[in-house]
């Protein structure tokens, strides 16, 4: 069973290496192809619930989908992203709702979009034994402040990034994702801290690399511009796809290799 100690061993040794995934036989290609972390992102809301943020976003709907992704997972750790107002405002909920994604999804941890208000929770978890994933630069879930623009670019921002990390780390997170943030600001933080750094949108200095999956494999119709796409799932999605209705109207689909006809019933039938 994989363990968050595992990951910390591998920083800066190694290049992390992390997608999210929202599904079991998803989740089994990124286990299979020996990705160290998979995340259950909240990007599901973009990704694949059809919504335009990650804000609707619910605990039961991450916790669905953690527990897929889990029965899908054989090697890489689980992370189980909190949502929008699952943490942040009493520490008890936070807890049961962080709990239930070990508990009873099978997650080995948490991310958190994190901030001044999340410090006293990380510890608060991590004595519990819930690995806590802190998350600073762009928070989707504070896109109603701040919008989806690159943060930590002002020397004031930079600095309050780099605290926070700092806070996170001695509170016992056991890593930390940056987001959309300038490469400079997040090589430091990656020196600075003994845990690791994933980054996204953060330049090549992270201890490791964390894209959405959609984003990765070419599945969706946008894309930010630090992603990179590796493959068009969509394009061959649309070729299977269209393929069979055509096979369907012509009567190719199916063939006699996809029929059975029944001996007993010759005659009667
Ligand atoms: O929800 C998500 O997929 C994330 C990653 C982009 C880090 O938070
Ligand atoms: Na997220």
């Amino acid at each position: 069973m994989p363990t968050v100690r595992d990951i910390r061993a591998k920083a800066g040794k190694e290049p992390i290496t992390m997608l999210t995934a929202y599904d079991a036989p998803t989740a089994a290609i990124v286990d299979d192809a020996g990705v160290d972390m998979i995340l259950v992102g909240d990007s599901m809301g973009n990704a694949v619930l059809g919504y335009d943020s990650t804000l609707p976003v619910t605990v039961d709907e991450v916790a669905s989908r953690t527990g897929a992704v889990v029965r899908g997972t054989e090697d890489a750790l689980v992370v189980a992203d909190l949502p929008f107002l699952s943490f942040g405002y009493d520490e008890k909920s936070a807890v049961e709702n962080a709990g239930r994604m070990l508990k009873e999804e099978g997650a080995n941890a948490v991310k958190i979009e994190s901030g001044p208000h999340t410090v006293e929770l990380t510890e608060t978890l991590s004595n519990l034994g819930v690995p806590v994933m802190a998350h600073l630069g762009l928070t989707p879930q504070s896109v109603n402040q701040v919008g989806h623009v690159r943060q930590g670019t002002t020397r004031e921002d930079a600095d309050e990034i780099l605290t926070l990390a700092k806070e996170h780390e001695e509170a016992g997170a056991f890593s930390l994702v940056l987001e959309h943030v300038p490469a400079n600001l997040a090589e430091t933080i990656t020196t600075e801290l003994d845990i690791p750094t994933i980054g996204i949108g953060a330049g090549p200095h992270t201890d490791g690399q964390v894209l959405v999956i959609n984003d990765a494999v070419g599945l969706g119709d946008w894309s930010p511009p630090f992603s990179k796409q590796f493959g068009d799932v969509k394009g061959e999605m649309k070729r299977a796809v269209s393929a069979f209705r055509e096979e369907v109207e012509s009567g190719e689909f199916p063939a006699e290799e996809h029929s059975h006809v029944e001996d007993e019933l010759d005659g009667v039938y």
